[in-house]
């Protein structure tokens, strides 16, 4: 490739980067659902119906009008459907990808700040930017509550065992609670209980229960993974991209914790990125972000896992686990129950 082709394909690198910025600049305030709901507006009235600033306004209509989120007639602006599918209550909505990307960029700005010293601030660097905060609960329910509800929960007969049976199903680090509500929707007999170490994230999940109608059986509270005391076993125990949050400090005393608190026919059910054996494989475009991403959770204190490993975490503390493989084995399920014969 020449030097020239080489700056072209950086360039529209750039382009996109820059696309999902003004993105995350629409959804953040609101501007692509109100416009959505003034159909045609000036940037004057949408200033207005989004109680933002004019001149701000604006100048967003303008960009947005550049990178095809917005088209124009005389004065007045109304949504492309890409504009219209980055509206956050769209079907399929495109918001994640926009969020995901204003989050890598301060990740990124932060990683590589610390890589002279190898601080390694934790938890606390994804609370940093006050507008990305409250975007990533529901960045994470757009990216893989349908998948769950579609692929995962079908594919996995315990889910359905556990609802059937009813009982108590434990989230930790439960984000904003998609996942307990997913299942209470499901079973009707079935309490949920979730833990998550971000007062906001708790205050988010029991809103969203209480929208609908699920806060008699869910209840959430701040608490801290490595410090929990439960007040009965429970049939399910959950952790949906938490794990690697916890891995590094004391694995065999969690896994312990898991064993302890779970009822003798219950399950743990450990959702993660599957991290590849081999090097290679992390060049496919499925698994760039994830590479990406492990140098961010280094940031924190956090790495990706290979399923084997939490497989063998399993086994150490004494359960068989099941291994399930998803989206071209990026997305792995792990299930383990305590041994059959184990009356502890
Ligand atoms: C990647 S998010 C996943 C959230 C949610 N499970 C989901 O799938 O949408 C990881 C979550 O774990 C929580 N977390 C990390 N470490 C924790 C700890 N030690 N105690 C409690 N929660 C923790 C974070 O606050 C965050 O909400």
């Amino acid at each position: 490739m020449s030097a020239d082709d080489l700056k072209q394909t950086f360039r529209q690198h750039s382009q996109a980067a820059l696309t999902l910025n003004i993105g995350f600049i629409g959804v953040v305030n609101g501007l692509f659902s109100a416009l959505y709901g003034l159909e045609t507006a000036t940037a004057e009235a949408l200033a207005a119906a989004a109680a933002c600033d004019a001149g701000y306004v604006r100048r967003w209509c303008d960009a947005a009008y550049a990178f095809g989120y917005l088209e124009v007639e005389g004065e007045l602006f109304h949504l492309t459907p890409a504009g219209a599918a980055m509206r956050p209550e769209a079907p399929d909505s495109l918001m994640p990808l926009a969020v995901q990307s204003v989050l890598s960029a301060h990740m990124a700005e932060r990683a590589a700040g610390l890589m002279p010293g190898g601080e390694r601030p934790g938890e606390r660097v994804l609370g940093e930017r006050e507008t990305v905060l409250p975007w990533f609960g529901p960045m994470l329910e757009a990216n893989f509550a349908a998948f769950f509800e579609n692929t995962v929960y079908p594919a996995v007969p315990d889910f359905a065992e556990v609802n059937a049976r009813g009982g108590l199903a434990v989230d930790l680090g439960c984000g904003n609670g998609w996942y307990l509500r997913a299942l209470a929707r499901r079973g009707q007999t079935l309490r949920g209980l979730g833990i998550d170490g971000f007062a906001d994230n708790i205050a988010h999940a029991a809103a969203l229960a209480r929208r609908e109608g699920l806060e008699g059986r869910l209840t959430f509270r701040q608490g801290d993974i490595h410090d929990l005391t439960l007040d009965e076993p429970a049939d399910l125990i959950a952790m949906n991209r938490a794990l690697h949050h916890v891995w590094e400090k004391d694995t065999q005393t969690l896994f312990a914790w898991l064993r302890g608190n779970l009822k003798p026919a219950g399950r743990v059910v450990i959702w993660e990125p599957a991290w590849p054996d081999e090097r290679a494989a992390l060049r496919d475009p499925s698994r760039r972000g994830m590479a990406f991403q492990n140098l961010t959770e280094h940031v924190q204190g956090n790495h990706f896992l290979r399923p084997e490993e939490i497989e063998a975490a399993f086994r150490a503390a004494g359960m068989a686990a099941t291994v399930h493989l998803f989206a071209k084995g990026n997305e792995a399920v792990i299930v383990a129950r305590r041994y059959e014969t184990d009356g502890a």
